[in-house]
């Protein structure tokens, strides 16, 4: 290969093969000849293509669209009386975070501008590891029972024949499962449609327990909310959300936002109205007050998409020290779910890529596989006797484990026989979504509501699914339900009759191990 001469590139590169070696002419092929075929020793020409064969990789399966960018959290608040995990007592701290916004349900060459939740994931490289946020801009979600996700998922998904998307498929699984109806008030209000990704709220939705050495916990809830309030998308542009939050970035307006959390001891967490291991509920902040802890602000954008916004691979069960997974069956889903994608979308070294490497050190039994980019040297690849374990627990766990506690008390009494684990509809399931629509929406949020709905629910074509979600609406409030048939032309319908709240799950009763035999 002749040596090459500096191309005077706009970057000022001096391209090269994969393998470093300087290449002169990046458009040039090997032929045999001036019109002859081309030559199998032209290593440049045939990993260009080679590579360019590979370049996609699978979309996420959901929130396939999306943008992000890095800065960091800063602790602002010292939460030593709740947890005992460093980070939340160290005021003033600040560690590095990147976050990702998503709408859920198209592809990732689809809309921002969506009606659609918001995802909202942060990742947090703290000195004891990765804490993911995997949050929607939503406080509650479609679905209490994980069973019914990829369901859910699937009608909003192109319909098997016509690959079309299907307003009937969407309206027919939510008709069907009312505990959605939640969500779908808060989703065909104009928080619907924010004002593209980074002037909106996050949720965890989930409850979560936060520990502390002596055993005890707290369950928690994190919010993150700005100052902006998220208006109405005016405008087309299907890129809006990404291109605002660079250009927002590049502008130096760092958009930040205010972390808070709501806590709920175990006693109160019993004595709650709703189960606080059920996704379609909110913490009432008046009863549970919003808690600072700290700031969360993005002030770089990424250099290099794919790399470090595509490639990036969060999961709630990334997790710290004194940082727990509630019972929640759906986050209990969701721990099992994101690795597995990540597997499959960034192969099972995908915690070794820049973005998703913890930037302490990491000291464990995995080895090899594809793409494994963090050598760890000459350390032993089995627990070798004279390694200790010490460096590794982390006190509260280990003290728990061999102390006598009360398991009862500290909602730790997983035993007892296999459990069908699949909630019921009741009256409590329209409380929330009631005192929503008549309490804290005004007037011009209740039509603005109608307008939406029926902006999309009047496209259903089966009359039977029409009635069904009218019904459920019903349920809520007849007001509401009679103002939606009359926008589509609708007679009014009678409300879905469902179980008394007297009859809903209690929170103590669903601490029972679900092992059942689906076959069963
Ligand atoms: C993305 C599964 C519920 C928030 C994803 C992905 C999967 C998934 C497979 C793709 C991840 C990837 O390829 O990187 C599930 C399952 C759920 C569930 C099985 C319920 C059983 C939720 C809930 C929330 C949520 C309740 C919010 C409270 C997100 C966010 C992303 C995501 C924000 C995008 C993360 C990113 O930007 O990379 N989910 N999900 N999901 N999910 Fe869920």
């Amino acid at each position: 290969m002749p040596s090459a001469q500096v191309i005077n590139n706009k970057d000022g590169a001096i391209y090269t093969t994969s393998n470093g070696a300087p290449v002169n002419e990046p458009y040039a092929a090997q032929r045999a000849g001036i019109l002859g075929p081309l030559l199998l020793q032209d290593f440049y020409h045939i990993d260009l293509l080679a590579h360019f064969d590979r370049e996609r990789i699978p979309e996420r399966v959901v929130h396939a669209k999306g943008a992000g960018a890095h800065g960091y959290f800063e602790v602002t608040h010292d939460l030593s009386d709740i947890t005992s995990q460093t980070l939340f007592k160290s005021v003033g701290k600040k560690v590095r975070a990147t976050v990702r916004f998503s709408t859920v349900g198209g592809e990732s060459g689809s809309a921002d501008t969506a009606r659609d939740p918001r995802g909202f994931a942060i990742k947090l490289k703290t000195d004891e590891g990765i804490l993911d946020w995997v949050f929607n801009n939503t406080p509650v979600f479609f679905i209490r029972d994980p069973a019914k996700f990829p369901h859910f998922i699937h009608t909003q998904k192109r319909d098997p024949q016509t690959h079309l998307k299907d307003p009937d498929m969407f309206w027919d699984y939510l008709s069907q499962n009312p505990e959605s109806i939640h969500q779908i008030l808060i989703l065909f209000s104009d928080r619907g449609t924010p004002d593209g990704f980074h002037q909106g709220h996050g949720y965890s939705g989930h409850t979560f327990k936060w520990l502390k050495d002596d055993g005890s916990f707290v369950y928690v809830q994190v919010h993150t909310l700005d100052n902006a309030t998220a208006g109405r998308l005016a405008g087309e542009n299907p890129d809006y959300g990404t291109q605002t939050l660079f250009e927002t970035i590049e502008a130096g307006k760092f958009p930040t936002w205010t972390v808070y959390i709501q806590t709920m001891t175990p006693e109160q967490a019993e004595k709650f109205r709703y189960n606080i291991l059920d996704l379609t509920k909110i913490w009432p902040h008046g009863e549970y007050p919003l808690r600072p802890i700290g700031k969360l602000v993005l002030n770089e954008n990424p250099q290099n998409y794919f790399a470090e916004i595509e490639q990036s691979a969060f999961s709630p069960s990334h997790l710290i020290p004194y940082i727990e997974p509630s019972a929640d069956p759906v986050l209990q889903s969701r721990l099992f779910s994101y690795p597995d994608t990540h597997r499959h979308r960034l192969g099972s070294n995908y915690q070794q890529l820049p973005v998703n490497v913890p930037l302490n050190p990491v000291a464990n039994f995995q080895r090899d596989g594809p793409a494994t980019f963090v050598s760890q040297g000459p350390r032993p690849n089995y627990v070798s006797t004279i390694q200790t374990l010490s460096y590794a627990v982390y006190k509260g766990a280990i003290d728990a484990s061999v102390r006598d506690l009360d398991r009862e008390a500290h909602h730790e009494n997983f035993v007892g026989g296999a459990y069908r684990d699949l909630s019921e509809v009741t009256e409590l399931d329209f409380e929330q979504p009631r005192a929503l629509w008549s309490k804290v929406w005004n007037n011009q949020q209740r039509e603005a509501y109608v307008q939406n709905v029926a902006g999309h629910f009047g496209n259903v074509k089966s009359a039977e699914i029409k009635a069904r979600q009218l019904s459920v609406w019903a349920a809520v409030d007849q007001g509401l339900s009679d103002r939606i048939a009359k926008a589509i032309g609708h007679n009014p319908v009678k409300p879905l009759q469902v179980k008394p709240a007297s009859e809903a799950v209690k929170f103590r009763a669903f601490l029972g191990f679900a092992t059942f035999n689906p076959f069963g």
